[in-house]
């Protein structure tokens, strides 16, 4: 079952929290969620992807900016969905197993100076933070497990990185103006 934007779920933003554009609504619609799969979202920002998980099913999110984890919480609370948010640098602390793990990273060229660029910046050719994400992904991910990760075009070494340790699909593609994005899906390779 895909998760689906649903017009019920009421989501705020804030001034200092990534407000959900194309990328977001582009991961969303690229998860398939079963009943009962333990789902975790990395940066979840106002917490819309996770919240759309947590219909089907207690969910997890994280996200380093303390602003965006507050807002995350209340957003949860204010739809009356199942979801825990821990303020923590990508999935530090958390142990899972997890069936489906999300995130859309700070994707752009950058070096973050405040926490809002910390929704964009992403580093040296913005592959910095993913590549940290796919260092600890095989630690909290399940044996049968999928990762959904979206990358932009520039993210090459982070692509390539993906697809050195696991089994990796393109299952999404979009075209904006100044950039392409893609939803890549992470498997483990088989024995
Ligand atoms: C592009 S925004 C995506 C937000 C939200 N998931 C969405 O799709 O609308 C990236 C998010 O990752 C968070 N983030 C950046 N670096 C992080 C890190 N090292 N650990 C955890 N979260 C991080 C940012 O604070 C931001 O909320």
């Amino acid at each position: 079952m895909r998760v689906e934007l649903d017009p019920n779920i009421v989501v705020g933003e804030g001034p200092l929290v990534y407000r959900p554009a194309e990328d977001s609504l582009l991961l969303l619609a690229s998860i398939p969620l079963g009943p009962g799969e333990r789902f975790l979202e990395v940066g979840t920002g106002t917490g819309l992807v996770a919240l759309h998980a947590a219909r089907h099913g207690r969910a997890v999110a994280t996200d380093a900016n303390r602003e965006a984890v507050r807002l995350a919480r209340a957003n949860a609370r204010r739809n009356g969905l199942p979801l825990d948010v821990v303020l923590t640098h990508i999935m530090a602390g958390l142990r899972g197993p997890f069936d489906v793990v999300a995130f859309n990273p700070p994707y752009l060229e950058g070096p973050p100076e405040d926490n809002l660029d910390r929704a964009w910046a992403g580093g040296h050719q913005g592959s910095d933070v993913s590549l940290r994400f796919l260092a600890d992904l095989d630690r909290v991910l399940a044996p049968q497990g999928r990762a959904y990760l979206l990358l932009s075009r520039a993210n090459e070494t982070a692509r390539q990185d993906a697809e050195a340790r696991f089994r990796m699909r393109i299952v999404a593609t979009k075209r904006l103006f100044f950039e392409e994005l893609g939803v890549l899906e992470l498997t483990r390779r088989g024995p």
